[in-house]
């Protein structure tokens, strides 16, 4: 799979993400703990080959795809010999309601905090990664990332999949949502109305969020608590009437 990297036909999947690699250089140096990544549709592997060298021995890379290409890219990862990491291939089948999002609801059910960053650059629906950020929410880690590719991405803009070049587009979303820039909208409903993550940075068409440290969530909502008037107690109320 990798060596599609440098083939005029991947061309525009074969670039890693900056921002994950800057923040994942940036976990690295200051992070004594064992560090897990997730990257959520690996595409060639441009990312992935990038994220890997970051990665030590008692380090996790999970990667989620169509099962096929997670298989591929796992034989290619383990030649690499660079890439020192433990290998966890997520694949899901291509049936029309599979996605990454069964083996993210599986890892949910069963655990949070996990992952250190996660690069979200999937289906940029709001149907499958509306659903992928809900959970990927609580799998990531106090402190952790989610990075968010191809904001303005849309249907309509999208060379490949616009309907005036493929027509079951019309069939499959409505005017709107052909429209709409999906991954922009996720974010508006999932990370700027939540007060626990913050937007680090948004640059070349990524975003950057960062889940709150648990001490600085705590403290808002103990200095909220504070805040908050206190309701009188049922005695002090009837204490008052007496006054
Ligand atoms: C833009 S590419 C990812 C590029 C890659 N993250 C990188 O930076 O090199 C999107 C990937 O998401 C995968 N994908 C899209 N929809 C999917 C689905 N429903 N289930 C599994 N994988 C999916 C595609 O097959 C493709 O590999």
């Amino acid at each position: 799979m990798i060596e599609k990297i440098k083939d005029e036909e991947y061309k525009f999947i074969s670039e890693p993400n900056i921002e994950v690699v800057e923040t994942l250089e940036k976990i690295t140096k200051s992070s004594k703990e064992p560090i897990a990544v997730g990257e959520i549709g690996i595409g060639v592997g441009a990312t992935a080959v990038e994220i890997v060298r970051f990665l030590g021995n008692k380090d996790s890379y999970y990667f989620f795809s169509y099962e096929d290409d997670v298989k591929e890219l796992e034989k290619d990862l383990k030649n690499l010999d660079y890439c020192k990491c433990k290998l966890y291939p997520m694949g899901n089948t291509k049936t029309i309601y599979d996605s990454y999002n069964w083996k993210l609801g599986l890892l949910y059910r069963d655990t949070e905090d996990l992952f250190d960053l996660v690069y979200l650059d999937g289906a940029h629906t709001f149907l499958h990664d509306g659903l992928a950020t809900a959970l990927l929410k609580k799998l990531v880690k106090p402190g952790g990332y989610i990075i968010f590719d191809d904001l303005n991405w849309s249907y309509k803009k999208a060379p490949d999949l616009n309907p005036e070049i493929r027509p079951e587009t019309l069939k499959e979303f409505s005017e709107e949502q052909i429209e709409t820039e999906q991954v922009n909208m996720i974010i508006d409903v999932f990370m700027k109305t939540d007060n626990e993550w913050e937007l680090i940075v948004k640059k070349n068409n990524s975003g950057v969020y960062r889940k709150k440290p648990k001490s600085s969530t705590e403290n808002e909502k103990n200095n909220k608590d504070m805040s908050r008037k206190k309701p009188k107690s049922f005695l002090e109320k009837l204490k008052s009437i007496k006054n």
